[in-house]
């Protein structure tokens, strides 16, 4: 009976102790190292001390402080990846808690899973003055903050629309062999201009590490090789072709956005009598108008004609080039006698004000309007160019003088990665690079422009580095400026061949 009553005692203890033993183990006091069996994982084994799946995410701060001290501890990048083997550190239960009262991975304050140990300066350059460009680069800036708080940004802007200024100013830089750890670079052949295989250095591992091959579209990886390689991380997609116009304006003269040219002049007829600037553009920064031809371009000679005038398969001799400089002739008839003395975004008041009707520039106009709390505005295709997408693309990139070149590396990593391109995006009025990017963050334009970006024919912008070398480039710009003041259209027709000569594309 009492051997009996042993045994039962005996039997209830474990009935209740086994399966606390089975489940958790004791949450450790002082925090103590744990090495990763097979079979484990970070939310398991959470369970395990904690009692609670969600308090990985304290195991992965802990372990990451541990290895920035002691690298024998493992570095975890992703909290689904644990090696067998790896070494990790448990918090003590009062660590674990404290963390996770604090830590809130969607407020972005992920900064707290790394301790990177990064510190000095990040001179990141780029010409994003306006609003919405601004604000996007500060988003962009926070996603970096977080994760590496105690590097210094210094956000190194000349100011000048599509890098006017900033440009020839960065390519003294890189000779000099003092530029900044990274800068804004388009997509495409402006490239060439930097000389890249001298002064920058390509960003290929940087595609491998963050499996960006697999997350941009194949179309835009192959804007981004120049020469075998990838020189910069691009941080979203641009469209050049956007007719934007005043909603309130074209309701109170009974107007619909116009498809062609000849739509157009009717359009304006009708702004022009009832006392609106019907057509509004800057002029000031010299690329203005050459932005407005290159659509003018594509609306004129349809997405293959277009194509071939930056590949030698369309002769700039063609009538149709002489039509588009027509076209484009009519429209500046419409322009506001201002232009030379405004920006892209000076011109863009006339909308906002309405005293203008239309204008036609690329989407960073939508986070300029955004930003300034403006919504009256519409968009549409610039004439012609229905079931076309101009398209552009920022990115960033790596000179080989960096001075803080692992907190460059660090910076093209935020710039390639989704949070990244969701903090940013949204502002700039741009689409995400990355084809896994939340639409319901996006506004109706930029949702817009991702199911235009997935469907339209996608040609490059000449104005924005993807389709011709910067020499070129200039070229055209010279010659489109020089029209706006002339209006000689067989001169400039003239220019626009001797330029394509010149970059040793035609003959
Ligand atoms: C473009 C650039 C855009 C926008 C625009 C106006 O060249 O790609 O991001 O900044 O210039 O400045």
């Amino acid at each position: 009976m009492k051997k009996l009553l042993i045994v039962a005692t005996l039997l209830a203890i474990l009935v209740i102790v086994m399966p606390a033993a089975l489940t958790a183990a004791a949450p450790p006091a002082q925090g103590e190292d744990y090495i990763v069996q097979a079979d484990d994982w970070l939310s398991k084994l959470a369970d395990k001390f904690y009692g609670d799946v969600n308090a990985y995410w304290a195991i992965m701060s802990a372990t990451n402080k541990a290895h920035a001290e002691d690298p024998s501890y493992a570095k975890i990048d992703n909290p689904d990846q644990i090696e067998v083997g790896a070494k990790l550190r448990i918090p003590s239960k009062e660590e674990a808690e404290a963390f996770m009262a604090s830590f809130d991975p969607t407020m972005f304050n992920v900064g707290e899973l790394f301790a990177s140990g990064a510190s000095g300066q990040l001179v990141v350059g780029s010409w994003w003055t306006a609003g919405g460009e601004a604000e996007g680069l500060n988003g962009m800036f926070e996603v970096y903050k977080q994760l590496y708080p105690d590097v210094e940004i210094v956000n190194a802007t000349v100011a000048g629309g599509a890098g006017t200024n900033f440009k020839a100013q960065l390519a003294t830089r890189l000779v000099g062999g003092a530029p900044p750890d990274t800068f804004q670079l388009h997509a495409g052949l402006e490239v060439e201009t930097y000389s890249p295989e001298k002064y920058l250095d390509p960003v290929d591992d940087i595609y491998a590490s963050e499996g960006l091959e697999e997350v941009f579209p194949p179309d835009l990886l192959q804007l981004l090789k120049y020469k075998g390689h990838y020189w910069g991380v691009p941080a979203n997609i641009h469209r050049s072709n956007v007719l934007w116009y005043n909603k309130a304006v074209f309701e109170a003269n009974g107007l619909t956005p116009p498809t062609t040219f000849a739509e157009f002049k009717e359009v304006a007829d009708k702004l022009q009598a009832a006392g609106v600037q019907p057509f509004v553009i800057g002029t000031k920064d010299g690329w203005e108008a050459a932005h407005v031809f290159e659509d003018v371009l594509a609306g004129t000679l349809g997405a293959d004609g277009y194509r071939g005038l930056w590949t030698g398969e369309t002769s700039w001799m063609d009538p149709k080039v002489t039509e588009a400089l027509e076209n484009f002739k009519m429209m500046l008839s419409y322009a506001n006698p201002d232009h030379p003395a405004l920006t892209w975004d000076g011109a863009g008041e006339y909308l906002v004000s309405g005293k203008g009707g239309m204008m036609i520039m690329g989407d960073w106009t939508d986070g300029w309007f955004t930003s300034k709390g403006f919504t009256g505005y519409g968009w549409a295709p610039p004439p012609g160019t229905q079931g076309i997408f101009v398209a552009l693309s920022d990115s960033f990139a790596l000179p080989k003088d960096a001075p803080n070149k692992q907190n460059a590396i660090n910076w093209l990593k935020v710039v390639g990665s989704k949070a990244g391109q969701e903090a940013f995006n949204p502002k700039k009025g741009s689409i995400c690079a990355r084809t896994d990017c939340d639409p319901a963050l996006f506004n109706e334009y930029l949702q817009s422009a991702m199911v235009d970006w997935s469907k339209d024919a996608i040609v490059p912008s000449v104005v924005h580095g993807a389709a011709a070398i910067e020499s070129w480039v200039t070229d055209y710009k010279d010659v489109i400026t020089l029209f706006v003041a002339s209006g000689d259209v067989a001169s400039a027709q003239a220019g626009l061949q001797q330029a394509c000569v010149d970059a040793g594309v035609c003959q």
